[in-house]
Parts: C-alpha cells; structure tokens; sequence
C-alpha cells in the first residue's frame, strides 16, 4: 500500500487544457471537465489512460465528442480508465459532488454557506476525474455558476472573463488562468463576502489589484494582511529579482481549513486565524503569524507555482525554500534574533522530537501511504534549515545565483530536489554532492565538540566530530557548516587559522565534512570560550563539555544574540534537570545562585530589548527538557520548573515588579517594534509576579485584564489568573467568553488558554470543555485548540499518570476519524513519543493506540500514524 519515491514514473499521458464548469447546488453540484490530452513520447500507444478520482458519482464521458457506451471505459471507486484513447483527444466528463457532506475539507467543501475548495496534495481527484498528480501541467479555465443572492461573489483562479445572468436567479463568472499549473493548485470560491481592496505596482510599472475577501462581519480585520501581501510583494521583487505575473491577486479567509493557508494561483485560501486581525481581537504574535503566512504562500507563486514538484517526495523543493523565505522576510521585517530565536525554539521542540521518533522520515520522504501525513515540520522546518545550510555555504551573493540559475532553468516546469542542488551548485562552481545527503538521512545528526588551548603557542585548536543521531548505529558523513567564535577576556576576538596572513572577522564558518577535524585558531591571547553553532548554523544536536561559568559568561556576553540566548537555555537547562533529579530522590530544592545572578544581569542589561529579555528569561519548556532524561520524569519536570518560577520570581520580585509599573502603556496600542518589546517583557514580568500568588500581585493581572485595550494584553492576564486558579480565574474566564462567544477565532483563544494550563485541576477542565456547547470537534481551529493544545503542549496534565488525559484525547481522534481523518491524524501524533516514558504511561499510551488501531473503518491517515507508531523501535 505506501507508495515508494524510487517508484517514480513519468505519465504515459499528459493534459495541456482544462475547461470546467461548475453548477453549484445545495443538493448536488455538477462538474463538467473537457480535457485536451496527449499521449507522451515514448509512451505505449496502447497505454490505457487512468484518471484518478475519488466520492464521485459518475455521470457521463465523451472521448472526442462521442458520448462513451458503459463497456467503452471502466469506473472504479477510484479511477476512470478509458483504454487505448489515441494520441490526442479531448475526453469530457461529467460528475456529482456532494459539497456540503464533505467534511473532510479536502476538494470542494462548503464554510460558512460558502463553497470553496482545498486541493492540495490530492484533493482535485474529488471534484473531477484527473490526473491528479503534480507533474501533469494544464491550463485551466472554469465556469462558475450558481444561486446570485445566495452567492454573489464567485471567483476561480487567473482573470474573471466574463460574468453574466443565468434563468433561475442564478448567474455564473468565467475565469481564465494563463499559467499552466498542477492540479492541487486550482481553487474556487463562491458565496457571501466582502473585498478589502488594495493595489501594488510591480517594479515594471503594473498596476496589481489585490483582493481580500471576507464575511462581512471582518471587513474591519484585514489592513494588516493587505500591508503584510504588499510588503512582501516588493521584499520578493527586491531581494529576489521575483515580480508578481497577474494583474489580480486574491486572498479568501475560510473559517474552516485543515492547515494554514494554501497558495492557488491568484486565489489563496487562507485560515481566517491568518488573514484576520484588529487590536482587540488578535495578539502580537497573531500579528506576526499573519505576516509570515501571507509572505508565505505570496512566495509560493514563484517557489511553488511557476516552479513546481514532479512528485509529492519533492514537497521540500517547495515547502522548505518558501518557509526559508518567508523567514528571510520575518527577519528583514523585525527583529533577526527573535525570529531566528523562535524558529529554533520551535525546531527543537517540535522537529527533533518528530525526528527521533516513529514518525522520523528525511526531508525527501521515501515512500508514504497517505501524504497528507507528510505536510511535517520535518519536511517545512528542517527543510527550510537545510536551505539555510546551503546559503551559509554559498553566501547571500552566490545563493542569489543560485536562485536566479533555478528561476532560469526551471520556470514553468516540475522538478526534483536534486534539481534545485544543482542549479546551485552549478551557478556557483561547487560541489554539493556531500551536502546532497542531508535529503536523505534520517534524525538529527549529533556534533561534539572539544576545545584546547595552549599557552606556549597561544593557540586554541576545536575538534568537531560528527556522529550519528541518537539511538541510530550508522550514518553517512554531511556536510555540516559551524559557525563559531571565541570569546577572549576582553571580548570576542578576531579569527586567524593556522596558514592564514591576517585575522579576521570574528564570527567564522568552519565546514565539517569528515568525522572528525581540528581547526587551530592562532594569536589568542589566553584561553578564550568558544561560541558554536552561531545563529543555529546547522539543525544538529551539540554536544560540549562546558562549566556552567562558561556558559553564564556567553549567556552574558556573547556578541551573537542568538548564541546568548542559547547559552542561558542550556545553563538553564542544566539547572532545571538536576532540580528535577532532586525532586525524584526527594532532596530540598534550591534554586542555582549563580543562575539567579545570570537572570538578574538579563534584567537589567540595557543592551538587551524587551524581547529578547523576555526569551532569555522564558525557562526551557517541559517538553524540551525531557528530551533530555532518558526517560521523561513528567512529574518532577513539571515540579522542578515550577519551582524554579516562583523562586526566580520570588529572587527577581523587586525589579520584575518595577518594570512591570514603569512599562504600563502610554496611549493606544500600536503594533510596532518598540511597543511589541515593551508589552513582551511586561507580561512576562507580569506572569514571574502572579506566580508568588500575593494578592496584589494576583490583582494586577486582574486589573490589566479588565483595562487592556488590545488582546495582547488581555490575553497574557487572562493566561496568568487561569494558571493561578480561583475565584479570579472564574470571574475572567466568564468575563472573556460573554465578550467574545461569538467571535470564533478569539473563543479559540479561551479554549487553548484552559488546555494548556499548567494548574492542577486541567484535565477536568479539559473535559469538561469538550462537552460545551461551544466546542465542535467538526471545526479544525476548534479541535486543535482544545484537544490539539492539550495533547501536544501539555505535557504534563496529557501524561497524567492515572491515563485519563491519554484516554480523551484518543476518544477525540475516534470521533474525529469519520468525519476529518486529516485532523484526526494530527491530533493522534500526540502518542507518537510514547516509548520516552515509564513503563505505567507507556502502557496507557499503547493502550490507546490499540485501541484506536482496532477501530473497525479507521481510516488510512490516522492508520498510517497508529501502525508507525506501534511498530517495533
Ligand atoms: N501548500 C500549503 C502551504 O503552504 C499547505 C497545504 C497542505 N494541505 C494539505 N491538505 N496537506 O504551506
Ligand atoms: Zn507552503
């Protein structure tokens, strides 16, 4: 049953033109498909032609104007075969859809009262017999017709045509798009909206129209995702050469979507939760999430649509280049650190742990069974890292070469990964082969390394070694970029290796490629710590043996913002996994001395924003520090980190509290630079204080709850007082949702604040929620709010000992499975870790597993995960 990337074969045939219409229904919905095909060179001339589908009910066919007689072709649930049709015909079909009973969410679905359509990776084959595969590229045109009071708006992909009435009270709308695409990049919208209208002159002088559209209720929520597709239009002509290629460009916010956003020629589909946003309604980090989802499928159109994948085992050839981008974009945007800072965070936690566990896979995937399942952080994050790794090689001038050499090549084509290697390589003049194998290995690669310094030659020579990822015996050596730099006593200083004239700058890129090398560094005055991995440099695990001074010395002064945010995680680290140890062997806790002093220092360096301030404070989540035990102690961790909260609360009450009263706002809230800091660092000196649970630190967050103009800020209170439980967190809790119950996107906020509470009493609540009312497990933003949050960041209210939380959550998959098997296949990845702890919760995690596993009718998304996950280590 998977499908394998070493089966890969070129279609015997090929669809230069697409013609459809659509009679949209409440009942059913008609598609007629004309399809101008082609047989390739090289093809049999008897090969059958083999469309896929899937939930159609077949109507008709016609090969060449000829109605087809019932023995002239074959329908199977899945496939039309019409046998030996020729070299060249157009073969025309007609089929019925049922769009409203498609939960789905994957082909033609309706949100809302609206149609629209999800068809990424295999959707199309569910409105429309095809090839439904992304090496085959036509040009589309469609027929849109449907009830004009009930739909007035109806938009497809390209340029609107032609628009008129039709009997009935209908009316329909003829789009045209002379791009020739792959099929999971059609899209159509019909229904009730509203356009934000903008507009964008290319750099060639074309004047662009952009087009939000949304309910009308949002048509106050959409400036920011306007400025956000504008910039990101002129950041792509400027830092890439690209300029947009129709003179519409078209964004629709859907309420009920399976991902984030999809990148439809000319029409993306986007999650509301990434389009919609006012200051009362949508947090900073909403805001940045807006902006790094539209400059994400914005970039598609060139690194994914005009240049697309011969095969889903390609998605990182568009995926990791774009999430790259997009970052590129965040960073160009705001502040480098942060964002590199986030991602990092984000990388660790969720890919490394997706990488050493039963869903690990490389980048370029070897074989699936349902690919949906491969829409990974691996393939996005790592992928984008990999990306990374290459421009750190090349530089940004000859990554720019690279990328132009690409566009050059490729455009208009489906290509591989390897493709893509090597028109960077080849615009560069170097050898990527070595590199080539961060494509297909598996895990994250562990570097070592060891420093030496002698005070005779005054030289420092480092020893990098690779090894294999953890638990793994073997692997190929990689090409590794380490950035590193040395902090002398006087600060950081300039680099010169042995055989070199002159020192230079002081950050340097070593290159790793065998399994062990030494770089000697000369003139260093005396025994320096060595800063490595700068800025992540590579997605590995490093391993070091530094002092904890050491590392309080970087956390203080190291130049890259990066690497000191990473040396207090990793000092931090340390001193919470021996506070956890001594919670299991039930010693006193006392919390690090010389760490406190390392806080305080961060708290009052002027050199530092509110951001980073905020991050370098913000202790290693639970999830990370279990990665780290070699079995996870869900307990103690959550005890020890606990803990070591109240008591750097308690050691930093006094300037923690004088920031948070110097901070307050002045004026209304503005979404810019200085005032993100100011509000990052005040609530989190706001969520140290409540932790103490004095009564009139608990009331500061009850006023600032009750006062704050922006959701920002009345999120980060509400979040506090439902940690601190009581009185106070019913009060806002009821205040919150009579506010907002019928604003979905900020109810999902008050879902996801009780799931991933770390207050005792959580998993009641969690219940308890998904019994009211307001939840609906059929809304994907819904599902994962509650269930999602609490499977997947609630480590230890899920992992609870007495199995209840594994229990609801594998009860929530099985409910889901029926009806969305994409998100009840998300939603089951929570189990996925479950030989990371003792033996009790292992036991209720494979419990659960089978049980869904014997789920009679489970389908092959959540089977696939279930089976990975239960098959032997
Ligand atoms: N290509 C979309 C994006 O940018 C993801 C869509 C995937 N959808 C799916 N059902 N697998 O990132
Ligand atoms: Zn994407």
């Amino acid at each position: 049953q998977p499908i394998f990337r070493k089966d890969y074969r070129r279609p015997d045939y090929t669809i230069d033109r697409v013609d459809l219409r659509f009679e949209l229904g409440e009942e059913t919905t008609r598609v007629h498909a004309t399809l101008t095909v082609r047989r390739l060179d090289g093809a049999p001339q008897a090969a059958p032609l083999v469309l896929d589908g899937e939930n159609l009910r077949h109507v008709s066919v016609a090969l060449g104007g000829r109605e087809l007689s019932a023995g002239e072709y074959v329908v199977s649930p899945t496939s039309l075969t019409i046998p030996a049709p020729g070299a060249a015909f157009t073969l025309a079909t007609v089929v019925e859809i049922r769009p409203q009973d498609n939960l789905e969410l994957s082909g033609l679905y309706r949100s809302s009262g609206n149609f629209c359509t999800q068809c990424e990776a295999e959707g199309f084959r569910r409105i429309t017999w095809f090839l439904d595969r992304p090496d085959v590229m036509a040009r589309y045109s469609a027929v849109v017709e449907a009830d004009k009071a009930k739909y007035p708006v109806l938009l497809a992909n390209g340029n609107r045509v032609a628009t008129g009435d039709l009997d009935g009270g209908r009316h329909f709308a003829r789009w045209d798009d002379p791009f020739p695409k792959p099929s999971y990049l059609f899209a159509l919208v019909a229904g009730d909206l509203r356009c934000f209208p903008g507009e964008f002159v290319t750099r060639s002088g074309r004047t662009v129209r952009l087009e939000i559209w949304v309910e009308p209720d949002n048509i106050d929520r959409c400036a920011h995702a306007l400025r956000s597709l504008q910039a990101s239009m002129r950041w792509d002509e400027d830092k890439f050469g690209r300029e947009y290629d129709l003179d519409i460009y078209m964004i629709v916010a859907v309420n009920d979507f399976n991902l984030g956003a999809m990148e439809n020629k000319g029409l993306n589909l986007f999650n509301a939760k990434y389009v919609l946003a006012r200051p009362d309604t949508a947090t900073d980090d909403d805001y940045d999430g807006i902006e790094s989802v539209i400059a994400h499928e914005y970039f598609h159109n060139w690194t994914g649509n005009r240049v697309t994948c011969r095969d889903w085992f390609q998605l990182t050839l568009k995926e990791g280049l774009t999430v790259f981008r997009d970052r590129l974009f965040s960073a160009d945007m705001g502040s480098p650190a942060v964002a590199r800072i986030g991602d990092v965070l984000a990388l660790r936690t969720n890919q490394f742990a997706e990488d050493s566990g039963p869903m690990a896979h490389p980048i370029r995937p070897e074989s699936y069974i349902e690919m949906n399942n491969f829409y990974t952080t691996t393939v996005y994050e790592k992928g984008a890292e990999v990306i990374g790794m290459m421009r750190t090689l090349l530089g940004e001038a000859g990554f720019r070469r690279g990328m132009d050499l690409y566009f050059e090549r490729h455009d208009g084509q489906a290509v591989t990964c390897d493709d893509f290697r090597a028109a960077l390589a080849d615009a560069n003049g170097v050898d990527l082969e070595q590199f080539g194998r961060w494509y297909s290995q598996v895990g994250t690669p562990v570097v070592r390394a060891r420093g030496e310094y002698d005070a005779n030659t005054r030289s420092y020579t480092l020893t990098l070694e690779q090894a294999p990822p953890r638990g793994r015996t073997s692997a190929e050596l990689l090409h590794i970029p380490v950035a590193v730099g040395l902090l002398g006593p006087g600060g950081p200083l300039p680099l010169k290796l042995s055989g070199e004239t002159a020192a230079g700058a002081d950050t340097r890129v070593l290159e790793l490629r065998e399994r062990s090398q030494s770089f000697r560094f000369e003139g260093v005055p005396a025994a320096p710590v060595a800063s490595l991995l700068r800025g992540f440099s590579a997605p590995v695990e490093l391993e070091v043996e530094r002092s904890d001074a050491d590392l309080a010395r970087l956390m203080a002064a190291d130049p890259d913002a990066f690497s000191r945010w990473d040396a207090g995680q990793e000092l931090g680290r340390r001193v919470l996994l021996r506070l956890a140890a001594d919670v299991e062997a039930r010693r006193p806790l006392a919390l690090d001395r010389a760490f406190v002093d390392a806080c305080a220092k961060i708290v009052a360096d002027p050199g530092l924003d509110g951001s980073l301030k905020a991050l370098a404070l913000t202790l290693p989540n639970e999830r990370l520090l279990g990665q780290h035990q070699p079995v996870v102690a869900v307990d103690a961790l959550h005890e020890a980190r606990e803990f070591a909260v109240q008591a750097l609360a308690a050691a930093l009450r006094e300037p923690l509290l004088a920031i948070y009263q110097s901070s307050a706002p002045q004026g209304p809230y503005r979404i810019e630079r200085a005032e993100v800091d100011r509000r990052k660092l005040r609530n989190l000196a706001l969520a140290y204080l409540v932790t103490l649970g004095e009564p009139e630190l608990v009331a500061l967050a009850v006023s600032q709850f009750h006062l704050a103009d922006n959701m920002t800020d009345s999120e980060a209170a509400l979040a506090c007082l439902i940690d601190h439980g009581g009185p106070e967190r019913d009060a806002a809790l009821a205040e919150f949702h009579r506010r907002w119950h019928k604003d979905p996107l900020v109810l999902d906020k008050w879902f996801a604040l009780q799931a991933a509470s770390s207050h005792p009493d959580t998993l009641e609540r969690v219940t308890a929620l998904a019994d009211h009312p307001d939840f609906n497990l059929l809304n994907p933003n819904r599902a994962r709010s509650l269930v999602g949050v609490f499977g997947v960041r609630n480590q230890h209210q899920f992992h609870r000992k007495d199995g209840r939380g594994h229990a609801l959550v594998a009860d929530k998959v099985l409910a889901i499975d029926p009806h969305n098997s994409q998100l009840a296949a998300r939603l089951v990845a929570a189990f996925n870790p479950w030989r990371r702890f003792d033996p009790t919760r292992q036991q209720s995690m494979r419990a659960q597993l089978e049980r869904i596993a014997g789920q009679p009718g489970l389908s092959k998304a959540v089977r696939e995960i279930v089976d990975r996950a239960l098959a032997p280590a």
